[in-house]
């Protein structure tokens, strides 16, 4: 990486040029440069809406670029240690579906882990592809989805010859990454195309203590919200390539598709900004996360009834193979007798604490470039406070009246979606094969998805979401379910033969 040219921000420069030469607007968008008022700018200031321009000459064309925005994309693939790079407007969903759509045809098959985000799924109905399922090893005590052996994939691959691609999760959303250069190499030694979800892993490359990133690991494609964690602005993600087992004209193909014509150039700019700092200080602040994350988990550890994951977490039996993201402090409250969405409430009720997510057993907190040592220390003094009004010493732990499992795969994602179907209650849906998508949100990582035959444990899982209140995400209404009405299903229908 050149440090001289990463000191350079070709983008952000380009527009504050821009609007310093107070150019007379007669582009979109309609509030030209902010001539217009609106209560949104008493919140959030005027410049915003100057910085907020479309495309005006001397800026370049995010679809078609040439000028500042290659410029930015190529340093921000050098700083990621990629060789090509495609700025994201709609987060890594948009990229998601860009590599799937771009990779997989219709009927071909792709290897994943059942536990990927809705993104995924949605990329498998709109491409046709076949989902060939592996299975990630479940922690029945936290009740999450870890990693995926190499075992399992080189099981997968060994089983379908004939798949075009494999996806990693690197790594899930609680920080547990796969063994990713092993199953890079097992991939390419069979010619497979090896794709990554680093929705939660683009500050990866910047630390030596941080598992591997995708494109370190020699992997060929891969996604990365760097708002998640790297300080860039909420939907600004990015796609990187390496080497030449993708196609990069057809990616570019279909990634002008799916992308706005109006791209919000303020978004893109903080891309940028985040790649430059990054480049040149990431390592430090990620040590200095780092640092605050120890910290956090030292101090959380001590308190009763409540215990933090830490890098032994992947050496013991089940996840051995796996490494771990140090700077997700995953918090156990089952001890307390509460469960994950009481807690997160609650902390949110009455001390203000905004968490990540909660499940049944845990809350999640996310440190990133931007966490303060302050803001742990209130945390860490209200879980003090929590423990000592629920813990009380040998009181059952919270416990959940069902066991995680998957269900059964009648037909493809895209044949389901397409089928004449039905709505039914959900307690008579044991048996029938969902339409539909059915999320628990956040982690947004499906229940159901179209094509899977609906267990009786599935209903019972979802009856216990919904009792927690947890945010369902769905088509129908909640209770409720689509169906395939297999009296009227002509198999094969709609349009399922491409
Ligand atoms: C594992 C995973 N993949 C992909 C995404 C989508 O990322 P984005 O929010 O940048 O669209 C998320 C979002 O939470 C995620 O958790």
């Amino acid at each position: 990486m050149d440090l001289e040219k990463q000191k350079k921000t070709p983008l952000l420069t380009a527009m504050k040029e821009y609007v310093s030469s107070q150019p007379i607007p007669f582009d979109v968008p309609g509030h030209k440069m902010g001539r217009i008022h609106t209560e949104l700018m008493d919140l959030i200031g005027e410049d915003v809406f100057k910085y907020d321009i479309n495309a005006p000459i001397g800026i370049d064309v995010l679809y078609k670029n040439v000028g500042v925005i290659k410029e930015s994309s190529d340093l921000l693939a050098d700083a990621f240690n990629a060789d090509q790079a495609l700025f994201l407007i709609n987060g890594t969903t948009s990229g998601i579906m860009t590599m799937i759509m771009s990779l997989v045809n219709a009927k071909e098959k792709i290897i994943l882990p059942r536990n990927v985000h809705k993104s995924v799924i949605n990329a498998l109905i709109v491409s046709g592809a076949i989902p060939i399922f592996v299975e990630p090893i479940y922690d029945e005590y936290l009740g999450i989805a870890n990693g995926v052996l190499v075992s399992e994939y080189v099981k997968a691959m060994d089983e379908n010859k004939d798949a075009k691609a494999i996806f990693v999760i690197n790594p899930t959303y609680f920080g547990v990454a796969s063994s990713l250069r092993a199953i890079v190499k097992e991939a390419h030694r069979r010619n497979m195309i090896v794709m990554c979800d680093e929705a939660h892993g683009a500050h990866f490359h910047f630390h030596e203590k941080l598992p591997v990133s995708a494109m370190d690991a020699g992997a060929d494609i891969s996604c990365l919200s760097l708002h998640k964690t790297l300080g860039s602005l909420t939907q600004s993600s990015v796609l990187l390539t390496k080497g030449k087992r993708v196609d990069f004209k057809k990616i570019i193909k279909v990634y002008t598709m799916f992308g706005s014509t109006s791209p919000s150039h303020i978004l893109l700019a903080s891309l940028d900004a985040s790649r430059k700092l990054m480049a040149l200080e990431g390592r430090n602040i990620l040590q200095r996360t780092l640092d605050l994350a120890k910290y956090a988990r030292e101090k959380i550890n001590l308190i009763p009834g409540i215990h933090c994951l830490n890098a032994s977490y992947c050496k013991n039996d089940n996840n051995k193979e796996f490494s771990f993201d140090e700077t997700r402090i995953v918090i156990t409250v089952r001890e307390l007798g509460k469960s994950g969405f009481e807690i997160m409430r609650l902390l949110k009720e009455k001390y203000n604490i905004q968490m990540e997510l909660a499940e049944t057993y845990l809350i999640l907190a996310i440190l990133a470039i931007g966490s303060l040592k302050e803001d742990v220390d209130k945390l860490i003094n209200a879980l003090s406070e929590i423990s000592k009004l629920y813990y009380v010493e040998k009181k059952n732990p919270t416990r959940r009246n069902f066991h995680f499992d998957y269900a059964d795969i009648a037909c493809r994602p895209r044949e389901a979606y397409n089928a004449t179907s039905k709505v039914v209650k959900i307690k008579d849906a044991v048996g029938e094969i969902s339409t539909e998508s059915i999320m628990i949100y956040p982690p947004g990582i499906p229940l159901v998805i179209p094509g899977e035959i609906i267990s009786k444990n599935i209903v019972k899982i979802y009856r216990f979401y919904m009792e927690c209140k947890g945010t369902i995400m769905q088509d129908s209404k909640i209770g409720y379910v689509k169906v395939i009405d297999r009296n009227n299903w002509n198999k094969g229908e709609g349009n399922d033969e491409i």
